[in-house]
């Protein structure tokens, strides 16, 4: 995590630090395993999501009561169960500095991991008691799931953009704007348009800046490439003969940094604000 990246979370410190009080285990599970397990939700994260969500609450002037912290950290889980089974899907071995649970352990365990987190997720919306929110978590974790097996379908397929697009959108896009939209429903406001393209275009500019970095390299935590794994994504769908993708990519990514921008225009000045335009162009920064 960056320094700059730090300093927007200070803005909401004590919203993080609840959110992260809400996300642990209840010693039900093999200490071996648990143990592990612990590792990888308490290792470096950038709870992004949640960030995401508590400054533009912040911003807008909405009240955070109890249950969002727990929202919040359901989701965290629902991430992490999707990164575990990511990683057995990818054949990963390191993520966030160490070792996956699928290297640690093998696939098997990996997988049981994974569910268990979503069990544990859907536990604590249980208790925030709301069927709508309820619902909106049911709907995204189906469209996650719709991502990836959309993204096994296309392997070794050169897609179009809108593909990648429409993928994107599901795999990442969707617990972005569902995490917003049930966020402002336990504020008791209204869900306007403007927020729900806010958080899609945030999620979009996340996933193109994702893709962007694994094939700049960057990302050194992964064993291979996703065009190594006949995956095809921004920079090498908008490649042609004569230049690389990156440029468009960076373009593309631009134009979603610039749409959630646009969606934030009318709020009042305040420090919230400011630390998620600067959170926005943070996801420039490649
Ligand atoms: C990685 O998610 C997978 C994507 C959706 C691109 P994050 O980058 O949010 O993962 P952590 O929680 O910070 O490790
Ligand atoms: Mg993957």
């Amino acid at each position: 995590m960056n320094e700059k990246y730090k300093k927007i979370c200070e803005v909401v410190k004590a919203d993080l630090e609840r959110v992260n009080k809400n996300i642990f285990l209840s010693s039900e599970l093999r200490p071996e395993l648990e143990k592990e397990l612990d590792k990888f939700l308490n290792a470096p994260s950038k709870r992004i999501r949640s960030l995401m969500t508590i400054l533009y609450l912040r911003a807008s002037k909405m009240y955070l009561i109890p249950a969002h912290y727990e929202l919040l950290a359901a989701v965290e889980l629902i991430h992490n169960a999707s990164l575990i089974h990511d990683d057995v899907i990818d054949e990963s071995g390191i993520r966030r500095g160490q070792e996956t649970l699928n290297s640690k352990f093998d696939n098997q365990l990996a997988v049981i991991s994974g569910d268990y987190l979503l069990g544990c997720a859907l536990k604590k919306l249980v208790k925030i008691g709301s069927i709508p929110v309820m619902d909106i978590f049911a709907d995204t974790v189906k469209i996650m799931c719709i991502g990836e097996v959309n993204q096994y379908f296309n392997r070794f397929k050169k897609i179009n953009i809108e593909d990648y697009i429409e993928k994107s959108c599901q795999k990442t896009g969707a617990l972005f704007e569902s995490v917003l939209k049930s966020s402002i429903i336990l504020a008791g406001s209204d869900v306007d348009e403007k927020s729900i393209e806010f958080a899609s275009n945030f999620g979009l500019a996340f996933q193109i800046r994702d893709d962007l970095l694994n094939v700049i390299n960057k990302d050194k935590s992964k064993v291979s490439s996703d065009i190594e794994k006949g995956i095809y994504n921004a920079p090498t769908i908008l490649a042609d003969n004569l230049n690389d993708g990156i440029e468009k990519t960076k373009d593309l990514l631009n134009n979603y940094v610039n749409c959630a921008k646009q969606c934030v225009n009318d709020f009042e000045e305040n420090t919230y604000k400011a630390a998620l335009i600067e959170l926005l162009e943070l996801l420039e920064n490649v």
